[in-house]
């Protein structure tokens, strides 16, 4: 992972700046969609860190999780209904293929520290995101994202010192 950060930092600076940015920026997401409809699509589970953060932000959306496996701590794993595993490159198209209301948030969480196969799944998954989106989608992606339609929006000013990047589509 690269970021803001001095690439020296210590790794428990460096996830403490990690967390800070990604607390920031989902809670910008939660003021920004409030008036959207539309489900939440978390991509990449993992722990289930910002997943039990964006459902305690906002109980009243549906939220759905997506990962190729399940390894997040038992009170944060989304019931049946909610959780499709799978690699992304499936299981987004499977689940656009079900004509779901387009999203109010697409959250991307989905890096690892291999930058390249980071490139090369950011660029495969933005276009599939964009197939689930409306005007006004707000996309929080971990890795940088292009999309003709996108526009990117600055971080928040409370965010730490690590990247993480903010669209809106339309
Ligand atoms: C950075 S972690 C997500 C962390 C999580 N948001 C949290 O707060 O705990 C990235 C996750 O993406 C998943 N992932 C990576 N590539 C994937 C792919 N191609 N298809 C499905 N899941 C994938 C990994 O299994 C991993 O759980």
């Amino acid at each position: 992972m690269s970021g803001r950060l001095a690439s020296g930092a210590n790794r428990l600076d460096r996830m403490i700046e990690r967390l800070l940015t990604q607390r920031a920026c989902l809670r910008f997401a939660a003021g920004a969609i409030r008036t959207l409809p539309g489900p939440v699509l978390e991509l990449g589970l993992g722990k289930g860190r910002t997943y039990d953060y964006l459902r305690r932000e906002m109980p009243d959306r549906e939220i759905i999780a997506f990962d190729k496996e399940v390894h997040a701590t038992p009170d944060c794993i989304p019931d049946a209904a909610h959780l499709i595993l799978g690699d992304f490159l499936e299981t987004l198209p499977a689940f656009a293929k079900r004509h779901p209301p387009p999203a109010a948030l697409v959250h991307a969480d989905i890096g690892s520290e291999k930058p390249e196969r980071d490139r090369r799944l950011a660029a495969a998954v933005a276009p599939l995101i964009n197939t689930l989106s409306q005007n006004g989608t707000i996309v929080i992606a971990d890795r940088a994202m292009r999309n003709a339609h996108w526009q990117s929006l600055p971080l928040p000013d409370d965010a730490g010192q690590w990247d993480y990047f903010i669209y809106r589509v339309g």
